[in-house]
């Protein structure tokens, strides 16, 4: 800008550069821009050149008394100050007259636009806010809005605001307890604030919030603050007091038991159950928050019931978590006893003493266990016969054990007693039916129908298990008790179990069977002496004697046979790694006839061993693997050269042992959880590796957290050294999904293997019991932090292209435009000198 001082010939000077910068023209529609401001004196905006027979200009329109145009000269000037807020364009005509002052050229349209400068400072549209916030009330969700206008152009930086809380008062946490929309003014809690907010410790705040523009981009911004006033109220959406409910209720149905309420009206309840799948609950919950039971409970099908009662928006979209309620429902007495059996039945010896226990009658309740609602009581209401006594028997007041109470059992005068028993609980009463038998005393030894059952000659090669005969006592106790029943014992003759004998319960007949191989080169003859006995113990005086022993003698004979193991198990032990060729275990066999014997292998189904078939030495013939195989078992067959059909086989068994040939790795389905979002004090989950080696070389692990500094900054990693290690999140803004965490794991064998392990860890939103509520998953949940910044970065980002179309637009038509170079003259005489 040029000041001119002093004489005229500086105002040739003036046009001159008037010219030379394209500040002149000849006549026609133009368009020029004026800053706003109160700049003092007069401005040049342009000159327009003319010929004749033009001889003067005239300018009409909106001069406003501060434009007008030098006739002679043809300069457009400005003299005062424009105002954006007041005019935005003013809108001219200029005409060329002719001496005669009639017009020869013309009109033009001249358009001057005033440019907005930023000489507005934004101002709230309230001195003070007021706002009222529920506690857990959901981060990010508006309670209240703070609005500001900028006077300025709004498509320019000027008028474009950025809001922003200065301060809160107090502040009690590092973080800020709520946050603010910086273009929409909405005024939310934080994470901080949802978690911590609590009007019992502070109710009220202050919030010191500014506003200041030029879009928050440039230095030279206007600032305005303004006190938001907030008020912390209880929160009223929480689950309501456990709950209970007498079951077999009588009343009509469906009765209130509870209620919910959201913060604010309007919400939908809606009831969530817990369960998968999900069972027909009882409950309902209305619009106003009431819960209902709809029908009477019964105790003895289900005691407890928990679900959720969602608080919804007219979206469906989730309020809160929802809050948990649990129902008990308490006993009344509505079941009488049941007796176990329908007829239960006992065994009483006929010599038995007064108050020995015959045994016990059960009964139960299903009504609570450990109330009064299920204790019984047990009483004797009739004996049947009553002979020879009435009250025989007596039974335990609370347990139910019966015993007998008077000493005149005979099986002459009542073989059985019916009993009827009274099981009480405090409002119910059942009759059980006990039969109580006498039976007879064991007065009489088991006889033998023989006393010697001969000679028997059987070849050696008999399998195990033939029975070789049958054998025959009687006993003439009372049948199928204890006194009459059989037991066959060979008390001589066979030291080595070599037979057995079974005893059929229903005819007492009893089974000689082969119980080992026989062989007749050790033992080719058995003598043996068989004994009957009874279970039951014998009265005093009467004992067992010759009539309950019989005789029977074996033969085994010669039979031309295979060849022999002198072992049936071979067991070896070898390292995993034993290099091929490595010997296993060397079995030796013999021909009983001498004949010479080749060895082979059978069910090496890994194929890692190899027979010599001269001599049965096993070696190996692969690379083994004990984490395949702990335990590798193959036969190993002998035959004889001569009769392949004579071949007998052992057992190998190779114990692998363990080297450490595996890197630890995690068990497959290892998946830890966190509740989103996060407070900040989660306590570290355990991790514990599998290592198939063997346990030496697990005993300790050392973990290490991969990834880079990221992962060191979002994860904590503990407890290194040992079986265990604890993971936690150390970045509390994590969201909600699953993390995939590199860790390495080394074990402390020789030489260690180190595992490089991927920890998949989710981060969920949790149901008030603090598990997993939702998975993480897109339908349902209710929008986190993260997608609600998502949302407003995308909306931000449109704001932001529409802005660049409109800067660029206005730059466009700017260049478009002939750009006034303002000059200043400093008094009218100089203007007139020109004229
Ligand atoms: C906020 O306003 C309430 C009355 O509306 C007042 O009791 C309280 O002291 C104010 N709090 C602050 C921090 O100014
Ligand atoms: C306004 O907030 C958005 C995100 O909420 C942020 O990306 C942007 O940088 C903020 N603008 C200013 C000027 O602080
Ligand atoms: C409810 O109680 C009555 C007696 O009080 C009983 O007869 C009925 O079986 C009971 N119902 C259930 C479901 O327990
Ligand atoms: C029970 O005793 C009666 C006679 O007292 C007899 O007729 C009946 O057979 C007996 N029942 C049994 C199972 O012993
Ligand atoms: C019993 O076994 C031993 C050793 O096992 C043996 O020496 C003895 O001959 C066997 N006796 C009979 C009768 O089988
Ligand atoms: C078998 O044993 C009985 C008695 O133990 C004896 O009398 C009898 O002579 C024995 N017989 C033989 C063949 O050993
Ligand atoms: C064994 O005892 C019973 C009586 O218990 C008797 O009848 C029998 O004759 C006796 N037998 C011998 C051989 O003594
Ligand atoms: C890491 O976790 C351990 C145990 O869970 C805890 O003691 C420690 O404070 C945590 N460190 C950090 C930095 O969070
Ligand atoms: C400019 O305006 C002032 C006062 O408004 C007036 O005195 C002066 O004559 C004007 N000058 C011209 C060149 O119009």
């Amino acid at each position: 800008m040029f000041k001119l001082y002093g004489p005229p010939l500086f105002f040739l000077f003036v046009l001159h550069m008037i010219v030379c910068q394209d500040l002149s023209g000849p006549l026609q529609d133009s368009t020029f821009s004026v800053q706003e401001g109160n700049k003092p004196g007069v401005q040049y905006l342009y000159r327009f050149t003319f010929e004749p027979p033009v001889a003067s200009l005239r300018l009409t329109g909106e001069k406003e008394g501060i434009m007008d145009i030098l006739p002679k000269d043809g300069i457009l000037y400005l003299n005062g100050s424009v105002d954006w807020e007041k005019k935005k364009v003013y809108k001219l005509q200029v005409e060329g007259l002719d001496a005669n002052r009639v017009i020869v050229k013309g009109p033009y349209s001249i358009t001057v636009n005033v440019e907005d400068v930023n000489d507005n400072p934004p101002q709230f549209d309230q001195e003070k806010y007021y706002g009222v916030v529920r506690q857990n009330s959901r981060a990010g969700k508006p309670f209240m809005y703070v609005t500001a206008h900028d006077r300025d152009d709004p498509n320019t930086p000027h008028g474009q605001l950025i809001y922003s809380i200065f301060h809160h008062f107090p502040s009690p946490y590092p973080e800020m307890l709520f946050q603010i929309d910086n273009v929409t003014g909405a005024i939310s809690t934080s994470l901080t604030g949802a978690s911590k907010l609590n009007p019992q410790d502070v109710n009220t705040f202050l919030l010191d919030i500014s506003v200041q523009d030029m879009a928050g981009q440039s230095a030279n911004f206007f600032r305005t603050n303004v006190d938001v006033n907030v008020t912390v109220l209880e929160n009223l959406w929480k689950a309501p007091p456990p709950l209970k409910i007498t079951e077999n209720s009588t009343e009509p149905h469906p009765i209130i038991i509870a209620q919910v309420q959201w913060n604010e009206p309007g919400a939908i309840y809606e009831i969530v159950k817990k369960e998968k799948p999900p069972n027909k609950l009882p409950f309902t919950v209305n619009q106003d928050g009431n819960i209902y039971v709809t029908e009477p409970l019964d105790r003895e099908e289900r005691e407890i019931y928990s679900f959720f009662v969602a608080a919804k928006d007219e979206e469906g979209g989730w309020l809160a978590h929802p809050v948990a309620v649990s129902v008990t429902v308490q006993d009344i007495n509505d079941n009488p006893p049941v007796c176990d059996k329908a007829l239960a039945t006992f065994e009483v010896q006929e010599n038995e003493r007064v108050g020995n226990d015959i045994g016990i009658l059960k009964a139960s309740d299903r009504d609570e266990q450990g109330t009064l609602n299920s204790r019984l009581k047990y009483r004797i209401v009739e004996q049947s016969p009553q002979v020879p006594l009435g009250n025989m028997f007596r039974i335990e007041f609370e347990t139910g054990k019966l015993q007998l109470f008077r000493s005149a059992l005979n099986r002459q005068v009542a073989s059985n007693y019916s009993v009827k028993v009274e099981v009480a609980d405090p409002a119910f009463k059942t009759l059980c039916n006990v039969e109580i038998n006498v039976i007879d005393i064991n007065d009489q030894i088991p006889v033998f129908e023989k006393s010697d059952y001969g000679s028997f000659t059987l070849p050696e090669d008999r399998p195990v298990g033939t029975i070789l005969l049958e054998i025959q006592a009687t006993d003439a106790d009372e049948p199928f008790t204890g006194s009459s029943q059989i037991i066959y014992t060979i008390t001589k003759g066979d030291p080595n179990n070599t037979f057995l004998i079974e005893t059929d319960l229903k005819t007492n007949k009893g089974y000689v069977k082969i119980n080992k191989v026989l062989d007749f080169e050790t033992s080719p003859v058995y003598n043996l002496t068989i004994s009957a006995t009874n279970p039951e113990p014998l009265v005093p005086g009467v004992q067992y004697n010759s009539s309950s022993i019989a005789y029977w003698r074996v033969s085994v004979s010669d039979v031309k046979e295979a060849p022999v193991f002198r072992q049936l198990v071979y067991i070896a032990s070898i390292l995993e790694n034993a290099p091929v060729g490595t010997e296993v275990v060397i079995p030796s066999a013999f021909d009983p006839e001498g004949d010479r014997i080749r060895y082979s292998l059978k069910n090496d189904h890994r194929k890692w061993l190899m027979i010599r078939p001269e001599d049965g030495t096993v070696y190996v013939a692969a690379p083994m693997d004990r984490e395949t195989e702990r335990t590798y078992i193959v036969q190993i067959v002998a035959t004889e050269e001569t009769n392949e059909a004579r071949s007998s086989s052992a057992q190998v068994i190779i114990h692998l042992k363990d080297v450490n040939d595996n890197p630890p790795a995690l068990p497959k389905d290892y998946s830890l959880f966190f509740c989103h979002p996060l407070q900040g004090n989660e306590e570290g989950k355990q991790i514990q590796v599998i290592d198939p080696d063997e346990h030496s070389h697990y005993q300790r692990f050392i973990y290490t957290l991969m990834g880079g500094s990221a992962m060191k900054h979002d994860w904590n990693l503990t407890k290194m050294e040992g079986k265990h290690a604890y993971i936690s999140p150390k970045n509390r803004n994590l969201e909600a999904k699953i993390y995939e965490i590199p860790i390495q794991i080394n074990d402390n064998g020789k030489p260690p293997r180190t595992g490089d392990v991927i920890l998949k860890v989710k981060l969920c939103i949790c149901g008030d019991d603090g598990e997993c509520f939702r998975d993480v998953d897109r339908d349902n949940t209710f929008p986190t932090v993260a997608t609600a910044v998502g949302i407003l970065v995308g909306v931000l980002v449109v704001i932001g292209i529409i802005l660049g179309a409109v800067f660029f637009h206005l730059k466009h038509k700017k260049q478009k435009e002939q750009k006034a170079n303002p000059v200043t003259a400093l008094n009218p005489s100089e203007l007139r000198n020109l004229t």
